[in-house]
């Protein structure tokens, strides 16, 4: 492989086929949208402007994030309103190249609202549809549960989910992290595997590796979502790597909820050289300053030690650990790696 500038890698970032497996739809709601959909469902907001909401974007842990994000979303009532959401962000990730994306919902956000889970869905599940029609995405849905409520409201949400059954493969956690240990949902992952769904959990994010370890042991997840934390537990890394559990880490979410200093101090190229499945993705990219290239583009430019072998191997374990059959993954490995072939000539 020849040099190549950082402009080139840059580049090269930008091009290279990616899937994305950390996004909550949520979190790509544009302040521009929030407005607009706040003006059409006739829902008053604390923020006179898009300006003075984007100055309230500065966050000082992951509960000060949550509360805005919660907010935010206040606007979403419809099934369109989920359709044009999630369609917004299909059209970034394919500006992006993203072949794939398994994307995160909330329902329990919108539920506690009023909204009919069904009305939820399938304004996803349409949008997801046509970003595979028109976009040639891959595009599925991971229903999750908020960690900060009872483990009986995930129970029951689960339960109102099932006829809607078809439109989302898997199950996730998320919300507040600390004080709310993966055990605390063990039946109802439990469940999600009975009934044949994916499961994964956000781990290590804020919480302690020991949350990684009963994410893995409790809930049996098959990714860990953020997992940055298992740095501090050497035989974790150890297992982590041994058995290929992806992590999927969010540069930037990490940067701007406090998790490190600045990117130049992100730990992701020690847990790429432990020989962890790390992945780059953009867990909430209205509120954390860009979509998934914009977090590949940025973690390259401060740390200098990531260069053309990483690229290429952060874009090849996104493509591992995605929910999808072995075919589909060779195919993408081919583009990959024609991808890179050109870059080298
Ligand atoms: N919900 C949306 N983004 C999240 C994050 N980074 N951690 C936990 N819950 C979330
Ligand atoms: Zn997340």
């Amino acid at each position: 492989m020849k040099d190549l500038s950082r402009t080139e890698l840059a580049a090269l970032l930008r091009r290279m086929p990616k899937a994305e497996l950390h996004m909550h739809v949520e979190g790509s709601l544009e302040p521009e949208l929030i407005f607009r959909l706040a003006e059409r469902n006739g829902v008053a907001l604390p923020y006179a402007s898009v300006e003075a909401l984007r100055a309230a974007y500065a966050f000082t842990d992951l509960q000060s994030f949550l509360d805005i994000y919660y907010a935010g979303a206040s606007v979403l009532l419809k099934e369109a309103d989920f359709f044009e959401l999630a369609w917004a962000y299909f059209e970034r990730a394919a500006a992006d190249n993203v072949v794939h994306a398994e994307i995160f919902f909330d329902p329990q956000t919108h539920t506690a609202r009023g909204v009919p889970i069904g009305d939820v869905i399938q304004g996803l599940a349409h949008a997801c549809r046509r970003a595979h029609a028109e976009l040639r995405i891959g595009a599925k849905l991971i229903l999750c549960f908020l960690r900060h409520l009872p483990e009986e409201d995930a129970l029951a949400t689960l339960e109102a989910a099932l006829p809607w059954r078809e439109h989302f493969i898997g199950v996730g956690l998320d919300s507040s992290e600390r004080g709310h240990p993966p055990e605390k949902f063990a039946r109802v992952f439990a469940r999600a595997r009975e009934l044949g769904l994916h499961v994964v959990a956000h781990a290590g994010e804020e919480g302690p590796p020991e949350y990684i370890a009963s994410a893995l042991d409790v809930l049996q997840v098959e990714r860990i979502d953020h997992g940055v934390r298992c740095l501090e537990d050497p035989a974790l890394v150890q297992r982590l790597a041994a058995r290929r559990v992806p992590l999927t880490v969010c540069p930037l979410s990490n940067v701007k909820l406090c998790v490190y200093p600045t990117l130049a101090q992100h730990r992701l190229p020690e847990l790429l050289a432990a020989g962890l499945c790390v992945t780059v993705n953009s867990d909430d990219p209205a509120y954390f300053g860009g979509y998934v290239n914009q977090n590949f583009v940025e973690l390259f430019e401060a740390l200098p030690q990531l260069g053309v072998a990483q690229a290429k191997q952060l874009a090849a374990n996104s493509f591992e650990a995605a929910f999808v059959d072995a075919a589909t993954k060779a195919g993408w490995r081919q583009q990959l790696d024609e991808v890179f072939a050109a870059a080298a000539a």
